[in-house]
C-alpha cells in the first residue's frame, strides 16, 4: 500500500508529465500548421509614379516568376490610351481616389497554369486594399481566354467592352 505522500508524490509528478504533454502536442500542431509561403512578393517604384508601382512574385531561392504593374487612375489614364478610351465612353464609379489601374500582367511561361498569376493578384488586391482604394480595374482582350478565366475566377465584373477589350473591375 501506498501512503499518503508517495501517492501524492507520484500524482504531482503525473500531473506535471502530462502538463508537458500537452504542451508539446500543441508545440507540434502549431509546426504543422503553421503557413510556410512558397513565394516572395517585391515591389518597386509607386502606385503614383508615371509607370506605378511593379509587382514582382518571386521563388524563395529569388527566381523570378512574374509581374505586374498598379498604377493610380491619372497617371493610368496617361498612360493607356485604351483606359481613357474607356472611361470617355462611360464612368460611373471610378476617380483618382476610389480606383487603381493593373495592367502588364505576366507570368513566365514556364509557370503558367500552376496558380502563379492568381497568387500575385491576390497580393496585389491586398496591397490595393492596404491603400485604401475601393476598386481595382483591368483591360484584357476579348481573346485571352487564360486571362478571361483568371478575371473570372477573382470575382472582377464586366464594366464594358469594346468588342475587342473588356474594361473590368473588382470591388476590394
Ligand atoms: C494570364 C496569365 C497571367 C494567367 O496566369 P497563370 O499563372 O497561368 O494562371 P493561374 O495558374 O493562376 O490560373 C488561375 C485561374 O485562371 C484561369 N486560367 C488560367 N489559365 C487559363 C487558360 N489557359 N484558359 C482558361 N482559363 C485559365 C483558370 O480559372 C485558373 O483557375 P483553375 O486553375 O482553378 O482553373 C498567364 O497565362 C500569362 O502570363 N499569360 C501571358 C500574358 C497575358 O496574357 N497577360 C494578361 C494580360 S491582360
Amino acid at each position: 500500500m501506498l501512503n499518503f505522500q508517495t501517492t501524492k508524490f507520484l500524482l504531482q509528478n503525473l500531473i506535471f508529465i502530462i502538463m508537458n504533454l500537452v504542451e508539446n502536442i500543441n508545440r507540434i500542431k502549431s509546426l504543422m500548421f503553421e503557413q510556410v509561403e512558397d513565394y516572395q512578393i517585391k515591389t518597386f517604384d509607386d502606385i503614383n509614379s508615371r509607370l506605378g508601382l511593379r509587382v514582382c512574385i518571386k521563388l524563395p531561392n529569388g527566381d523570378h516568376v512574374g509581374k505586374t504593374n498598379i498604377i493610380d487612375f491619372e497617371n493610368g489614364l496617361n498612360l493607356s490610351p485604351n483606359l481613357t478610351s474607356f472611361i470617355n465612353n462611360k464612368n460611373n464609379l471610378f476617380d483618382q481616389d476610389n480606383c487603381v489601374y493593373q495592367y502588364g500582367l505576366e507570368i513566365e511561361e514556364p509557370y503558367r497554369g500552376q496558380g502563379w498569376g492568381e497568387k500575385l493578384k491576390n497580393e496585389c488586391h491586398k496591397i490595393i486594399k492596404d491603400m485604401g482604394y475601393k476598386y481595382a480595374t483591368n483591360i484584357v482582350k476579348c481573346d485571352n481566354h487564360a486571362s478571361l478565366g483568371l478575371m473570372k475566377k477573382l470575382g472582377y465584373n464586366l464594366h464594358q467592352s469594346n468588342g475587342e477589350r473588356d474594361f473590368l473591375y473588382l470591388e476590394i
